[in-house]
């Protein structure tokens, strides 16, 4: 167990030019996935570009305690594929750690199997609401029980216990954009009797629907209505065994891309980096605040864009996010958020209430931070407004991450523009990007 005084810690110094090319860690949404569609093929998986953050060994660790062989070594991984009917009932809690996408993705997967499964996390997994899965899987036919909380009443959150069976299927309008629960429903559809339609208020994040159907999986979109249709029936249920491939992550480069464009004299290529349009929003927020990025794509990984982004330092300026930009950009907000408060003029960011109820509530969490280095910040229900220091530097001090790995990384980012040493407890940061320090030393920032 870590205690306190071992936790590791960056320090964080006023940057000069950054300059080289790098690659990042293998993309987090896209490496739950290979692993967990891996585990469903037709015999054995190789996959390569592994993520290898707390995040993907949490998915890894569970399939395994479901009877599932995955051996890991760095990004490559062996996993022998026993389809949804080779799957074990489980002899342990599966263990999610941090991530809600294991925890939301397992919850689809076991409630098509006739056994009982309990999952659970850490402490700020243990805080985020789960009813948005276990309705329409109760719906469906599945049993899932879980801890209420006076204080947030009608939700359930983790440790749950999902009791899976016969499901059918069904016609769902999901009340978040949100591509966890939609792939949940996805894995559950396949497994259930009859089609399984489902419809977003907009349109998530679609790494589930570009793997599976690159697997084989009986999953089309509806052209006329927009839904997502799941049709098993006639299907062997077996997905197609072969090689995976996992593109660089592109949220752990928006953190490379945005020091680069925010310290002066910088130049800086990410190499490998998935370009999925409905993950890169980030891309276009900088892009609208005036930085320079030259996107070129230079090829494809089984159905995801993947290609090279190169930054240059820029002068930048408030935007706004909001809608379908927002969504599509929303895991990169902490990250955006130091790029407005270095910019000149206000960026707004709104339509964002889902950031609330990920790792941390990240508009507390980001306007607190903000506001510790000197940025005004206007908090609201859905967003916040930064007001941009227009080359003032921001001050230094302690990053508090709320045991959020964006957080403790956007902090760093700012402090590379301070006068002022920064200190980032840094334990977080390996949920999503072990590599970070030691890619941005390799690229000249003055981080220990
Ligand atoms: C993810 C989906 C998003 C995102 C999360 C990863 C995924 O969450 O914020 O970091 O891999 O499916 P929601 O599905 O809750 O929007």
């Amino acid at each position: 167990m870590t205690t306190e005084a071992e936790t590791p810690t960056l320090r964080v110094r006023r940057s000069g030019a950054l300059r080289g090319s790098c690659q990042v860690p293998g993309d987090k949404s896209i490496s739950h996935r290979a692993l967990l569609f891996g585990a469903l093929c037709d015999g054995p998986v190789q996959a390569s570009g592994l993520g290898q953050g707390g995040d993907n060994l949490s998915t890894a660790a569970a399939l395994r305690a479901l009877g599932v062989d995955i051996r890991l070594d760095g990004g490559e991984a062996r996993i022998e594929g026993v389809g949804f009917a080779g799957l074990a009932a489980p002899s342990r809690t599966l263990d999610c750690g941090n991530s809600g996408t294991s925890i939301r993705l397992l919850m689809g997967l076991v409630a098509g199997r006739p056994f009982e499964t309990e999952l659970a996390g850490d402490a700020s997994l243990t805080r985020r609401p789960m009813r948005r899965v276990a309705d329409p899987l109760r719906k469906m036919g599945a049993t899932v029980d879980g801890r209420s909380e006076p204080s947030r009443p009608g939700d359930i959150f983790p440790p749950l216990r999902v009791r899976g069976g016969s499901l059918a299927g069904i016609r769902y309008d999901l009340p978040v954009a949100s591509a966890q629960l939609k792939s949940a429903l996805v894995l559950a559809g396949l497994q259930a009797r009859g089609r399984t339609e489902l419809r977003e208020p907009a349109r998530s994040r679609d790494h589930t629907e570009r793997m599976l159907r690159f697997l084989g999986a009986p999953i089309a979109a509806d052209d006329a209505t927009g839904a997502l249709i799941v049709d098993p029936d006639g299907w062997n249920g077996r997905l197609k065994a072969g090689r995976i491939v996992v593109p660089g992550d592109l949220s752990s480069a928006t953190f490379l891309l945005i020091a680069a464009a925010t310290v002066a004299g910088s130049d800086v290529t990410v190499e490998n980096v998935g370009l999925n349009p409905t993950r890169s929003g980030a891309l276009d927020v900088l892009l609208a605040m005036g930085a320079e990025l030259q996107i070129t794509q230079t090829g494809d990984a089984m159905g995801e864009p993947v290609g090279r982004i190169r930054a240059r330092a820029s002068r930048l300026r408030g935007t706004e996010v909001r809608g379908e930009l927002a969504l599509r950009a929303i895991d990169e907000v902490p990250a955006l958020a130091v790029a407005a408060a270095l910019a000149e003029g206000d960026t707004v960011f709104g339509d964002l209430a889902e950031l609330r109820v990920k790792e941390s509530d990240r508009i507390v969490a980001v306007a607190r931070e903000l506001r510790r280095a000197g940025v005004t910040v206007e908090e609201r229900p859905d967003g916040f407004v930064v007001s941009g220091l227009a080359g003032r530097a921001p001050a230094g001090g302690t990053v508090r991450p709320d045991h959020d790995h964006r957080i403790a990384m956007a902090g760093a980012i700012l402090g590379l523009a301070s006068e002022d040493e920064t200190i980032v407890p840094a334990a977080d940061i390996a949920t999503s990007f072990p590599s970070f320090a030691t890619t941005l030393a390799a690229l000249g920032a003055p981080i220990a």
